[in-house]
């Protein structure tokens, strides 16, 4: 079996953060959220990965190299401009040969893993398997209904009249099937090629597709409260042995719960470090400051007085300021510091489309 990473889109409703790299390399719990597909990929056995690519490519070449250092052999595929997910498939057609394989968005986190859709692929011979899980607003997704015994009445692509709660999950296991379907599909009236027209047609072909209901948490992360909610998950389920301390933690410092520390890493006398809560390599979290839970912070970051709930700090960022963050995503070396100078008042050196909520 093979795999497909998608890492394409402009990623405009995460702006300014998407400004500079590609959404997909965003970090969750301080790894890029694409290294969680891949984690997925490995664990469902694939040995050789295409990671494809859109208009935004910053930082994902650099990060996954030729995927050595995650047991992988990965490639790249170029899809250019984002004309839909069956369009990615048709683009990375002469890697696929005729393997079966997982596709898998990278801006989904999903707690489940692959082995659900192994199991349901390994009994029957299904012509592909697809995941769903309820969710309160399903317009934003591929919605499918099912029948009593589980068969697809109908399958659409973000209906504003959805004919069920059960959202598509963005991981599917395809076989080679799929692709004399994907040729024969006319774009969208949003003019993408859409997985979901893939599905219905391969299902209504073969009656072969089977849907999984997923237990575990899923999130699509589109938007900046998803990004804040996956980290918060992501922390939240995280085995103990994530947490490791391997920074200095001062003797009249406070650490309660998991909380891991990178190394070169110094928590100062009368801080607090609550976890769930990941502290990179060579951060300074100085007195007075209490950090957590559900924080992620980046390597080099320094964070002092402030106190910091449920938000993320990307690498040398800077904290200084006596004030209570929630709820934040602070980009690469970007500082918030007490101003010192007069006239007194609060300075901004804003990016385009950044966002202050005081
Ligand atoms: C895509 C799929 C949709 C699926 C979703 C899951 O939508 O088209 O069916 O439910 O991923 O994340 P997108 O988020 O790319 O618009």
């Amino acid at each position: 079996m093979k795999g497909l990473l998608l890492a394409g889109g402009h990623g405009t409703r995460l702006r300014p953060l998407t400004f500079t790299g590609n959404k997909h390399m965003i970090p969750i719990a301080n790894r890029p959220m694409l290294y969680y597909g891949l984690e997925h990929l490995k664990q469902a056995g694939v040995s050789e990965v295409a990671v494809i690519l859109g208009p935004i490519t910053e930082g994902i070449r650099e990060g996954i190299g030729d995927g050595r250092q995650f047991g992988l052999r990965v490639e790249y595929v170029t899809q250019g401009e984002p004309l839909g997910l069956a369009h990615a498939v048709k683009c990375a057609r002469s890697f696929l040969g005729d393997d079966p394989f997982l596709m898998y968005l990278g801006d989904n986190l999903l707690e489940d893993g692959p082995g659900p859709y192994l199991d349901a692929f390994r009994s029957g011979s299904p012509s592909a398997v697809v995941g769903a899980t309820t969710v309160r607003d399903p317009s934003h997704y591929g919605v499918v209904e099912l029948d009593e015994q589980g068969r697809i009445v109908t399958i659409e692509e973000k209906p504003k009249r959805p004919r069920s709660h059960l959202a598509l999950v963005g991981v599917y296991l395809f076989t080679p099937e799929v692709h004399e379907i994907i040729d024969g599909l006319s774009p969208s009236a949003r003019g993408e090629l859409e997985i979901t027209d893939a599905i219905r047609a391969l299902s209504e072909k073969t009656h072969r597709v089977r849907v999984i209901r997923l237990s575990g948490w899923w999130k699509d992360t589109g938007q900046v409260a998803d990004i804040l909610e996956a980290n918060e998950r992501v922390l939240a389920t995280r085995p103990p042995s994530f947490f490791e301390v391997h920074g200095e933690v001062h003797p009249g410092a406070r650490i309660i719960g998991h909380v891991g520390i990178g190394p070169g890493s110094v928590v100062e006398e009368g801080a607090t470090v609550r976890g769930p809560t990941v502290v990179g390599a060579n951060v300074r979290i100085g007195a007075g400051a209490y950090v957590g839970p559900f924080v992620a912070i980046g390597d080099g970051a320094t964070v002092r007085q402030a106190e910091i709930d449920r938000s993320i700090l990307m690498e040398n960022a800077t904290v200084d300021l006596p004030t209570r963050i929630v709820d934040s995503i602070i980009g690469r070396g970007t500082s918030l510091r007490q101003r010192t100078q007069r006239p007194a008042g609060q300075s901004f050196v804003l990016g385009d489309s950044s966002q202050v909520n005081l």
